[in-house]
């Protein structure tokens, strides 16, 4: 989408998208280019600039884009039935969101659970701190009698608990590398001051980005990489794997179930798509211009499942499934659900029909989304996983 079709932000918010790129430039400047993944952290985390920490509004329809927990109850309802088989097994158990957005979804979840059956503890993990506040302002509005269980942590917890680790359109927000094939080497494509903003660069890969790559190869067929052309660009997270690691160390029973849109590694680094999977918002516009305004738009890398399922054994995680979003509401009893909440909301069926629709639809959020589950301890079968496993294509 070129440039100037998207909606001209305020003066104010450009005043603030300027100071980011003052700060993005300062770090330019030691070497003339900064990696790719640096930028994308600065664009979305740098403190009080970046996207998800400068106060912007950005979810919903007044904001950049809408999540599943955005559009209504039925996604949190579904994800409850998950979590309330999961808690059967347990007995006692903690919720752990990471990444909770706007606090929907936490506010959803604990309205769906059975009351006498709410886990001891709904934790957060949650790394803008204006996110945590609109997250417990929503929660203290919606649900004010369970804020008492909801905590925020600044980091994963390491206290040996057991229960559900749900992350929603997460991943997609971790900064990824971005490379080249050129000539038979390896490129890191990098970022640099440029016009009147910034350009693309490229050098040599580092070693650790060499070696990443060379990875993806693992259990690929003989061509997998040769197919791909002088000038194919991709992304990929080099931070994946430390990243699960810390988040699941902690977790001596329980399942960590991860919604968000990608696709396995064979499709994700398909010949045609030959310029990668960064996707920006904007005012609900989807484009893919990351040098627009930096801060004050989403920026987003669709997920290599196959390279989740991989990092998950370094972790000691089984996986327990993996299949589409449709089919993964469909198997918690999606239509049991829709029914319930539409025979209580008689006035609202028309839109909980429309939801439901949105959430499963393959053109919509339904194929898009990916549901992978990585368990311990837990054992099958899995509600969600029951209709579809996707496991061979990873
Ligand atoms: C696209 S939003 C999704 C929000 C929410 N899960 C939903 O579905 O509406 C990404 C969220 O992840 C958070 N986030 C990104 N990286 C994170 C990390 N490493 N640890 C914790 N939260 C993170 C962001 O601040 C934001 O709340």
């Amino acid at each position: 989408m070129p440039r100037d079709i998207l909606p001209e932000p305020p003066d104010e918010l450009k005043r603030l998208s300027e100071a980011l790129a003052d700060r993005i430039r300062g770090e330019i400047n030691i070497d003339g280019m900064i990696p790719f993944s640096r930028y994308m952290e600065m664009a979305l985390y740098e403190p009080g600039l970046g996207y998800y920490s400068a106060g912007l509004h950005k979810f919903g329809e007044a904001g950049d884009f809408t999540t599943a927990p955005e559009i209504g109850s039925l996604f949190a309802a579904c994800l409850a039935k998950q979590i309330a088989e999961v808690a059967e097994r347990l007995g006692e158990y903690d919720i752990l969101e990471v990444g909770a957005g706007s606090g929907r979804l936490a506010a959803g979840l604990l309205a769906s659970l059975d009351p006498s059956r709410l886990p001891q503890r709904y934790r957060i993990l949650e790394r803008s701190a204006d996110l945590r506040q609109v997250q417990e302002e929503l929660i203290a509005s919606s649900a004010p009698d369970l804020l008492p269980l909801v905590e925020w942590l600044d980091r994963p917890p390491d206290d040996g608990w057991s229960g559900v680790l749900l992350a929603n359109e997460v991943i997609d927000a971790l900064a990824v590398e971005r490379f080249e094939i050129g000539s038979g080497e390896l490129r890191q494509l990098c970022v640099a001051a440029g016009g009147d903003g910034f350009d693309w660069s490229i050098r040599p890969a580092p070693p650790e980005l060499q070696a990443a790559v060379e990875k993806l190869k693992t259990d690929q067929p003989p061509e997998f990489m040769s197919r791909l052309r002088d000038g194919y660009r991709s992304e990929i997270c080099l931070q994946l794997s430390p990243w699960l690691e810390a988040l699941t160390a902690g977790m001596t029973r329980g399942l960590a179930l991860f919604v968000d849109y990608g696709h396995a590694r064979r499709e994700y680094y398909a010949p045609e798509r030959s310029d990668g999977t960064l996707m920006c918002h904007y005012r609900h516009r989807a484009h893919d211009d990351v040098f627009f305004w930096p801060g004050l738009q989403d920026i987003t890398a669709w997920v290599d499942f196959t390279a989740l399922a991989e990092a998950s054994l370094d972790c000691g995680l089984v996986l327990e499934g993996f299949c589409s979003q449709a089919m993964f509401l469909l198997g918690c009893g999606l239509e049991e659900v829709m029914a319930g909440l539409q025979a209580r909301q008689a006035d609202a069926a028309p839109e909980i029909s429309a939801e439901a629709r949105q959430l499963t639809m393959p053109g919509m959020m339904g194929e898009r989304f990916q549901v992978m589950g990585l368990g311990r301890g837990i054992g099958q079968p899995l509600r969600g996983f029951s209709l579809q496993d996707l496991t061979h294509r990873l």
